[in-house]
């Protein structure tokens, strides 16, 4: 059998398999960020489809960061006893469940947070409707990275195993990276130590709220063709010091695992991320793992885990099925499978209409 699909290490646990199902925004909270009957069913549905990890959809770190509809969010502590509930739901042997925390930035949205959108910097980008964020002072910068650690502490006290910074996708750790989006000349940009600066002290803050076994992962965009500023190197320099810093695993979050770099096309992203950094870091692949050999070619790249997301959507207990060589459903799928499987209204909705997923022809028209 693949070694994925047998037990696998990650900080101090123990987990089934080497499966995680990839963060995915479900849109699918009540509209306060509480969590709602549809959010736990699903995540439910996930645990009992027997993958290792099972990450949350990007959930909020506090009202300013809100930059879904309906997001889940860790900001307050009076929603700790639903996220318990939750945890206790959700709990099976060797599945981690671990909440991704994610800060809108540029892209908070404004009728929800009650207040501007704010980033690194007042930058313009030529998108229809797009509106210049506010630039953050550094008083502003360090209220984010107190609630991000926040929000860590509360995931812990809810239960959760862990927390994945959301730092891929154009959200605030990649507008500070990014060269486009951070055009600051203070400490916060600038040379590569200043952009990654944010990325560094929020998980250095992180490690001083939680307890040692609390999994601390990061989530990173190294090429991407929404993100413009970032570099492939630049991007492992910066994995490589939030080992330093204490984060447990990276999460190299791609469309196609196997897509190659822009910046060196004779090589894989992944196994350049890879080769690039310490043997010793778990990291995670992503991105278009439909199949068996999808997996094993993960898996040859050196890949400690593997995160499966549209084909987690549409169908039931994938780890079993990848180990029998069964094929998979894949997209587009129907409507009322989707269903079937749990998948609710809100979700299906959000697969339907949100830019860009709804040009992925996730549910079939
Ligand atoms: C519906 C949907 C929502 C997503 N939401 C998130 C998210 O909240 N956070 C994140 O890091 N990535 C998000 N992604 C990206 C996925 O985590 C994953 O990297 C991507 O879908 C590629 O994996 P796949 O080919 O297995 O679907 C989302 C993808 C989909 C399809």
């Amino acid at each position: 059998m693949h070694s994925l699909l047998s037990p696998q290490t990650l900080g101090s646990l123990t987990l089934r398999n080497g499966l995680a199902v990839a963060p995915m925004t479900t849109t699918q909270s009540h509209a306060d960020g509480s969590v709602s009957e549809a959010e736990a069913r699903w995540l439910e549905r996930l645990a009992d489809d027997g993958y290792g990890l099972v990450l949350t959809c990007a959930a909020a770190i506090s009202k300013r960061s809100i930059a879904f509809e309906q997001q889940l969010s860790f900001g307050d502590d009076r929603w700790i006893p639903a996220l318990q509930a939750l945890t206790r739901r959700v709990a099976r042997p060797q599945t981690a469940l671990l909440a991704q925390l994610c800060h809108g930035g540029s892209r908070s949205i404004p009728a929800l947070t009650g207040e501007p959108a704010r980033s690194a910097s007042a930058f313009e980008l030529d998108l229809p409707g797009f509106v210049a964020p506010i630039e953050l002072s550094s008083a502003q910068i360090e209220e984010i990275i107190e609630d991000f650690a926040s929000a860590a502490a509360r995931a812990e006290r809810a239960g959760f195993q862990g927390v994945e910074l959301h730092g891929a996708n154009g959200y605030l750790f990649t507008q500070f990276a990014s060269t486009v989006t951070n055009l600051r000349r203070d400490a916060w940009g600038g040379p590569l130590a200043h952009r990654a600066r944010l990325s560094r002290e929020v998980v250095r803050a992180i490690r001083t709220r939680v307890s040692k076994d609390f999994l601390l992962g990061m989530r990173w965009s190294f090429e991407s063709p929404f993100d413009a500023g970032l570099d492939l190197d630049e991007g492992v320099q910066v994995i490589e010091w939030l080992a330093e810093d204490g984060v447990d695993y990276a999460h190299v979050s791609q469309m196609d695992l196997s897509a190659t770099s822009k910046k060196v096309p004779s090589e894989a992203v992944f196994a350049r991320v890879r080769a690039g950094v310490d043997r010793a870091l778990p990291l995670i692949a992503a991105g278009g793992v439909t199949s068996a050999a999808k997996l094993a070619e993960a898996e040859s790249m050196g890949a400690a885990f593997v995160a499966i997301g549209r084909a987690a959507i549409g169908n039931r207990d994938v780890p079993a099925k990848l180990a029998k060589g069964d094929a998979l459903a894949q997209t587009p799928f129907d409507r009322e499978a989707l269903r079937a499987l749990d998948v609710s209204d809100d979700f299906i909705r959000y697969l339907e209409t949100a830019p860009p997923l709804a040009s992925l022809g996730i549910v079939r028209r």
